[in-house]
C-alpha cells in the first residue's frame, strides 16, 4: 500500500510543475556559508543579515529532524523580506523536506472548517520517508526494435535487448512498455532502468562506450557506466510523501483523483486515525521513518483566536512540523475578540515562540535588491536609472521600485531602446502612483469618488449609506 501510494503522488507531483517569475522566483536559498554566517550577496539574498542568519540556526535544527513542534515568528515591517527569507528556507531544505506555506486568510474558506483547513496544512508538512525493496531491471539499450502492424490498427510489439557488462538478454515489448520507451525517447546507447512493478522506465545517461558520439549530443548528455552484474536486481528506493497524501488517498469519498484536482473537501478524523496507526506500525518495523517539515504561515494575524488555539495544541504532537509564522503588525486586536496584544498574537502562542526580526533598508542593499531583481526579469537597466530606482525605493517602498522595473522596461522597448535609461523610470513614475501619492490623490478628488469620508457633500454616497444601514 505504501509503494503504490507513493508511486501515485509521484506522478501527480510530476504533472503539477510550472516555473515562472515570481515576487521571490530570485531567492534561491539563505545565501550563508558553512559556519551559518550570512554572506551580504548570496543565493539572490542581500543583507538582511542578522535575520538571515537566525534563520539559518532554525534551518539547521530542521535539517537534524530531532525537532518537532517549533515555533518561531518572522516580523517586522512591509518589505523587509520576511516572505523572501521562508522562502530561503524552504529552498535551502532540498526536496524530501516537505514545506508548506499558506496565507493566514486561506483558512477561511466555505469548502471546510478552520481546523480542518489547519489540520490538512500540517499534515502537508510532515513528510514520511517510505524504504521499500524492488525489483527492477537495468542495463545499457543494445537495440530497440518495434515492429508497426502492417493493417496500422493492431497492438504494436517489439524487442528490446539490454546488456550488463556479463550477459545480455532480450524482452518482448507489448503496448504499454513500447509508449513509455518513446516517452522516455530511450535509445540505443542509453542506460535505463525499469520498475518491474510498475513498468516505470527511467534513463540514468548515456554510456560510457558511447562518449566519442558527443558531439552529436550536447553537453547536458551525462554519461554513466555500463552497469555490472545481473540485469534484473533488487534495489531499496526510498519515497518521500506527506500525511496528507496519505490521508486523501485513503479516504474513499475522495480517492487519488483528489489529489490532481487539488479539491480534497473535509477529511474524517477516523480516516486520519487509521493512517497515524499505520505509519506507527511501519515505523515500528522498519520500513518508515518520520520527516518533519515546515509550515508557514503567513500574514498570521489573520488568524482568529481559535486558530491560535489549535496551533498551541497541534504544537505539542510528537508529529508536529515546525512552524514559522511571519506578520508586518504591532500592537493590535486578536481577531475574534477584543483583546490586543502584541502582532495580533495571544501571548500564551508568543510565549513559546523564537522571534525574529527584519528591519529596513539601508540604501546600498535597497540597490542589489533591484539590480538582482532587474537581472531576474532580464531587464538591461543603466547605472543611474537604478540609482534613480534606488532613491525611488528609500522615498516610496521597496515593492513599488520592483514593480516599475518591469513597467520601464516596456516603456522602453517601446521607443526601440535596448537599456532602460533615466527618462523611461520618470515616465512610469509619472503614470503609476505610489501609496504615498495615491493617498494625496484621493485626499484632493475625494468628493468626485463614492464613500469617502469627507463630510456629507455627495448626494450619491449619502443615499447609498442609508441603504446600506436599512438593509
Ligand atoms: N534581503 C533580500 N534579498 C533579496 N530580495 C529581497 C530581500 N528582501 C526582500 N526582497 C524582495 O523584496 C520584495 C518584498 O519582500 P517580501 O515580500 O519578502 O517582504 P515582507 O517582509 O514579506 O513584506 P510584507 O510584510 O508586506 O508581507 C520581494 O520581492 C522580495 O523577494
Ligand atoms: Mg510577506
Amino acid at each position: 500500500m505504501a509503494a503504490a501510494a507513493a508511486q501515485k503522488v509521484q506522478e501527480v507531483r510530476d504533472i503539477t510543475r510550472i516555473e515562472r517569475i515570481g515576487a521571490h522566483s530570485h531567492i534561491r536559498g539563505l545565501g550563508l556559508d558553512d559556519s551559518l554566517e550570512a554572506r551580504q550577496v548570496s543565493q539572490g539574498m542581500v543583507g538582511q543579515v542578522a535575520a538571515r542568519r537566525a534563520a539559518g540556526v532554525i534551518l539547521e535544527m530542521i535539517k537534524e529532524g530531532k525537532i518537532a513542534g517549533r515555533a518561531v515568528l518572522i516580523a517586522g515591517q512591509p518589505g523587509t523580506g520576511k516572505t523572501a527569507i521562508a522562502m530561503g528556507m524552504a529552498q535551502s531544505l532540498g526536496p524530501d523536506t516537505p514545506f508548506t506555506a499558506i496565507a493566514g486568510s486561506e483558512i477561511y474558506s466555505l469548502e471546510m472548517g478552520k481546523t480542518e483547513a489547519l489540520t490538512q496544512a500540517f499534515r502537508r508538512s510532515i513528510g514520511v520517508r517510505i524504504k521499500e525493496e524492488t525489483e527492477i531491471i537495468e542495463g545499457e539499450v543494445v537495440e530497440i526494435q518495434i515492429d508497426r502492424p502492417a493493417s496500422g490498427t493492431g497492438a504494436k510489439v517489439g524487442k528490446l535487448t539490454l546488456k550488463t557488462t556479463e550477459m545480455e538478454t532480450v524482452y518482448d515489448l507489448g503496448t504499454k512498455m513500447i509508449e513509455s520507451l518513446t516517452k522516455e525517447k530511450v535509445q540505443a546507447g542509453d542506460i535505463i532502468t525499469i520498475d518491474k512493478a510498475t513498468g516505470k522506465v527511467s534513463k540514468l545517461g548515456r554510456s560510457f562506450n558511447r562518449a566519442r558520439d558527443y558531439d552529436a549530443m550536447g553537453p547536458q548528455t551525462k554519461f554513466v557506466q555500463c552497469p555490472e552484474g545481473e540485469i534484473q536486481k533488487r534495489k531499496e528506493v526510498v519515497h518521500t510523501v506527506t500525511l496528507h497524501e496519505i490521508d486523501v488517498i485513503n479516504s474513499r469519498t475522495q480517492g487519488f483523483l483528489a489529489l490532481f484536482s487539488g479539491d480534497t473537501g473535509e477529511i474524517k478524523g477516523e480516516v486520519r486515525e487509521q493512517i497515524n496507526a499505520k505509519v506507527a506500525e511501519w515505523r515500528e518495523e522498519g520500513k518508515a521513518d518520520i520527516v518533519p517539515g515546515v509550515l508557514f504561515i503567513d500574514e498570521v494575524h489573520m488568524l482568529d483566536i481559535e486558530c491560535f488555539s489549535f496551533l498551541n495544541r497541534a504544537l505539542e504532537n510528537d508529529m508536529a512540523p515546525v512552524l514559522i509564522m511571519a506578520t508586518n503588525r504591532g500592537i493590535t486586536k486578536i481577531r475574534g475578540t477584543n483583546y490586543k496584544s502584541p502582532h495580533g498574537i495571544p501571548l500564551d502562542l508568543l510565549d513559546r515562540l523564537l522571534i525574529i526580526s527584519t528591519s529596513p533598508y539601508q540604501e546600498k542593499d535597497l540597490r542589489q535588491i533591484l539590480t538582482i531583481r532587474c537581472e531576474e526579469e532580464d531587464v538591461e537597466m543603466s547605472e543611474d536609472a537604478i540609482f534613480l530606482l534606488t532613491k525611488i525605493a528609500q522615498e516610496t517602498s521597496l515593492r513599488y521600485s520592483i514593480q516599475l522595473i518591469t513597467a520601464s522596461s516596456l516603456v522602453c522597448r517601446k521607443r526601440k531602446g535596448t537599456e532602460v535609461n533615466v527618462d523611461d523610470i520618470k515616465r512610469v513614475y509619472s503614470l503609476f502612483l505610489d501609496e504615498a501619492r495615491s493617498t494625496q490623490v484621493l485626499k484632493e478628488y475625494q468628493t468626485e469618488f463614492m464613500f469617502h469620508e469627507d463630510e456629507s457633500t455627495d448626494p450619491v454616497s449619502e443615499a447609498m449609506e442609508t441603504e446600506a444601514e436599512t438593509a
